[in-house]
């Protein structure tokens, strides 16, 4: 048996930050934030009603609907989030009462930007070990809430959200093919600490937060060196051929990044489908919610063979190869 994704939702949260409004608080400008990152807004959680629990709660109901399932089908729930807004229960606990599957397996993962591939292969363990037959797959940020939103190195790029994958033990489907990495040594160029004290981004203003460095030259050439190299072993690794995947969806962290991955691969573009415009960067959550949009809008049909894969703090990487 293996997990096919059956179903699938997203939550962004309403508030709009744009690249104008960011150019009020520092020292930047659309044509800046445009031109290095693609990115033009990003949506904001009020971290009241919208915070990583209740956006991921929103989604998975979402999800659920989208799958056609009763809840009480559910039997596992992992979820992954680098920013949750509770110690404990886990976000999984959260997701869990929210749509009403009670008794069923629940925990969560961190493996930063990359840990919606984590928690989707820990889940495809379970069902291929025979331990799961519908699960759902969490990924939940606010970053907002961790940024430092005086540093417009950082601060221009993140944006918050979640997304939701209901997978489901299927017969006579390609087994889970992935690869994940981890290079500790190499960590030190992203980073972030526990949040000492709740700080909140509110709409009067911007409280400083000091807990998230990044160099970002670093982070980017980790991200064009090591993303295409992986893609490569996992078609060697799997034996297929680049040019029989539909779409690559690569986590939204940098337009700039998957152009380069495009241009490596040898790929064309259009073949890496982009949201980053509209979303910013939302680490865990940013596959599951583009996979959603690409749904909705008739691109992800069933059979399409997919590559997804990401990276980020630790360092991590991961990708999968997958037929929807
Ligand atoms: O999920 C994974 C998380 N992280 C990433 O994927 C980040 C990957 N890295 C990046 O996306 C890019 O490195 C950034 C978008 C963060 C920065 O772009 P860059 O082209 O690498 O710029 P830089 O950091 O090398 O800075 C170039 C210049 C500097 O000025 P000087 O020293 O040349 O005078 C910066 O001070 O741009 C300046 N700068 C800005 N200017 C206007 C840095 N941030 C800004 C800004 N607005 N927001």
């Amino acid at each position: 048996m293996t997990g096919r994704i059956i179903g699938l939702g997203s939550y962004l949260p309403p508030r709009l930050l744009t690249n104008d409004d960011l150019s009020k608080m520092v020292e930047t400008s659309d044509e800046w934030i445009t031109e290095r990152t693609g990115i033009k807004q990003r949506h904001i959680a009020d971290g009241i009603e919208d915070k990583a629990s209740t956006m991921a709660c929103k989604a998975a109901l979402a999800a659920v609907e989208d799958a056609g399932i009763d809840p009480s089908e559910i039997d596992l729930i992992v979820a992954a989030s680098t920013t949750p807004d509770l110690v404990f229960p886990s976000i999984a606990c959260c997701v869990q009462r929210a749509v009403g599957a009670d008794g069923c397996a629940c925990f969560d993962v961190n493996s930063a930007c990359p840990g919606w591939v984590a928690a989707y292969n820990t889940v495809q363990g379970f069902i291929e070990s025979g331990n799961s037959k519908c699960a759902l797959v969490v990924g939940a940020e606010m970053l907002s809430n961790y940024v430092d939103w005086e540093d417009r190195g950082t601060c221009i790029l993140f944006g918050d959200g979640a997304g939701v994958a209901v997978l489901k033990a299927v017969e006579d489907h390609p087994s889970n093919r992935f690869i994940m990495k981890a290079s500790a040594k190499r960590g030190d160029c992203l980073h972030c600490e526990t949040m000492k004290q709740p700080k909140r981004m509110d709409e009067e203003g911007f409280i400083k937060s000091t807990n998230m460095f990044m160099a970002g030259r670093e982070v980017f050439k980790f991200a064009v060196t090591e993303v295409p190299a992986l893609i490569i072993e996992l078609s060697e690794k799997y034996g297929f051929d680049l040019n029989d995947v539909d779409y690559f969806v690569l986590h939204q962290a940098n337009q700039r990044i998957i152009e380069a991955v495009s241009k490596r691969l040898d790929q064309p573009l259009e073949k890496f489908p982009m949201n980053i415009q509209n979303t910013g960067n939302t680490s865990s959550a940013s596959i599951p919610i583009l996979l959603k949009e690409m749904k909705d809008d008739g691109r992800l049909t069933p059979g399409k063979k997919i590559v997804f894969t990401s990276f980020g703090g630790g360092l991590t990487w991961g990708a999968n190869y997958i037929e929807y």
